[in-house]
């Protein structure tokens, strides 16, 4: 055991907008227990999610659905004690926000344990429980483009708003959401050219993973970060142990240095 670092300043969601207005990226991570976020937050990364991708990372299912609320909220409790600052995400896993009142219920329980935003995969359908969630206090962050846990509606883990058409909604529906409350968006697996676009767009921060270099900030999964995860990586991870003499940590912040010098993520992780 060794002396605890000294807590760095927190990140809230007016930091991230002050980043955003000043054209400064930031970078997230997604942590699930307390050495993770211990490490994640003393190594310069702004915001934690604990993501229902625990499913698979974490409890060995091949897809989100099984995560419940119950599950995230015990996640949620591990990274608050060890969670040095940054803004801890938690996502509000499949069927717990099928209505207004339920999205409430679910995440006040969250808001409960530790969590400080909380995170909802959909577009425009969501704009009544996000305004909802805001009025009472709780922050929402906006999840679009691939939506995990859509997978048997979406026929598998692809590439979304190829479709100009697809593509145009997708900003309206973001802008739906914005008008509606939500403090930030985070957007999955999009060409380029439309996470460009939807960052433009927004005045609210937009989070990207697969959606190009040109979004605010970047976040990626701590198993796909350090190598973890079985199985061939995605397109858009790239493995920061890997070749890295000096540990975790110093991967960590590796990552998060190349995310705000905009090394990462380049076009060799991105799709047109
Ligand atoms: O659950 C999760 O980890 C996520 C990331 C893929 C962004 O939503």
């Amino acid at each position: 055991m060794s002396v605890q670092k000294q807590t760095p300043k927190a990140t809230t969601i007016v930091s991230l907008q002050k980043l955003k207005k000043e054209q400064q990226k930031f970078a997230c991570l997604t942590a699930y227990d307390y050495c993770s976020a211990y490490a994640v937050s003393s190594n310069g990364i702004e915001v934690i999610l604990v993501g229902d991708s625990l499913g698979m990372v974490i409890q060995g299912h091949d897809s989100s659905l099984p995560v419940t609320v119950e599950d995230i909220a015990y996640h949620v409790r591990c990274v608050r004690r060890g969670n040095q600052g940054a803004l801890l995400m938690a996502d509000l896993p499949f069927m717990s926000y099928y209505s207004e009142m339920q999205s409430l219920e679910s995440a006040a329980a969250l808001m409960r344990e530790g969590a400080q935003i909380v995170k909802l995969e959909g577009g425009a359908w969501l704009a009544e429980s996000t305004k909802l969630l805001v009025e009472r206090g709780i922050p929402v962050c906006a999840h679009m483009g691939l939506t995990p846990q859509s997978i048997n509606h979406l026929g598998g883990y692809r590439v979304q708003g190829r479709d100009p058409a697809r593509a145009q909604s997708m900003i309206d529906e973001a802008l739906i959401l914005q008008n509606a409350g939500a403090s930030i968006l985070l957007l999955e697996c999009v060409p380029v050219d439309l996470g460009k676009r939807i960052t433009e767009t927004l005045d609210i921060p937009v989070i990207g993973i697969g959606a190009g270099m040109h979004t605010d900030g970047q976040i990626m999964v701590w198993h796909d970060l350090l190598g973890l995860y079985p199985g061939r990586p995605a397109k858009f991870v790239q493995n920061y142990l890997n070749g890295n003499a000096n540990g975790i940590q110093s991967a960590i912040a590796d990552y998060a240095q190349a995310v705000k010098s905009g090394q990462f993520p380049d076009e060799e992780h991105s799709y047109t």
